[in-house]
């Protein structure tokens, strides 16, 4: 028998495309948690869930991935009162924040999971069940070494085409230029996925709230990016 190699005895960490953050939690952040965690966070485990019987009322499902500190997921579902939204972020502030924000809107279309996007995505989410995924301003990874740990990459965009109904779309917004670079070659090279905009074209005038770490962006002088595809 050939002994086995060091990559069987270990099993190899995933590559991630956050660091988990030690933000120290405000008392209204560890209220909400403590009082709006079971009501508004969506329990995950390896099988799909049941998307039906996640909000009191039908509507198309938008799924925002990292959505910060949330007040640009918490603005969008306010102005679509008739779609459902499922925000899915790590850092335990942004979710304190947001879990503060549906409670006081009194909001019924939002909903959070706590869980790297990638395995919710992958395990938890039913095929052809979303009408959107929205990712705005992703850690940009800029050192080439760190690259890897986009998470614009193509298996994980071709994951997104997949849970996508027909007509569906991936909204993609950053404000870091070779990201958006990266961000075009990935999605045009997605398979049954067409640029709203064109091929090879940025969107000029997207309609959505503004983010924190765009407003961020803009102060350092940074350009923003939009990129919209629909899955054909
Ligand atoms: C640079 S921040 C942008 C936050 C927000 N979208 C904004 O524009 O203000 C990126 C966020 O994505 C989250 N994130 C990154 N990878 C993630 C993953 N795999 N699953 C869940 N959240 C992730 C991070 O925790 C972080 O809060």
């Amino acid at each position: 028998m050939t002994e086995p190699t060091q990559s069987q005895i270990i099993p190899r960490r995933p590559i991630r495309s956050y660091v988990l953050r030690s933000g120290r939690l405000t008392d209204s952040q560890k209220k909400a948690i403590a009082e709006h965690w079971q009501e508004f966070v969506i329990p995950t485990s390896d099988s799909l869930l049941d998307l039906q019987d996640l909000f009191p009322q039908p509507g198309k499902l938008v799924v925002e991935i990292g959505f910060g500190m949330g007040d640009s997921l918490l603005e969008n579902s306010l102005q679509e009162p008739s779609s459902n939204f499922i925000g899915i972020e790590v850092h335990q502030p942004g979710i304190g924040k947001l879990l503060h924000g549906i409670a006081e809107q009194g909001s019924a279309n939002l909903k959070i999971i706590c869980r790297d996007a990638t395995e919710v995505l992958t395990r938890c989410i039913p095929l052809t069940t979303v009408d959107k995924v929205q990712i705005f301003f992703p850690d940009p990874w800029p050192k080439k070494k760190h690259q890897k740990r986009r998470i614009v990459q193509l298996d994980f965009m071709t994951v997104l085409r997949d849970r996508l109904k027909p007509g569906g779309k991936i909204h993609l917004a950053t404000d870091w230029q070779e990201y958006a670079e990266h961000m075009l070659v990935v999605m045009e090279s997605v398979s049954g996925m067409h640029n709203q905009e064109g091929s090879g074209k940025f969107w000029e005038h997207p309609a959505r709230p503004g983010t924190k770490f765009e407003t961020r962006g803009k102060r350092l002088g940074h350009g923003v990016w939009d990129l919209m595809y629909v899955k054909e």
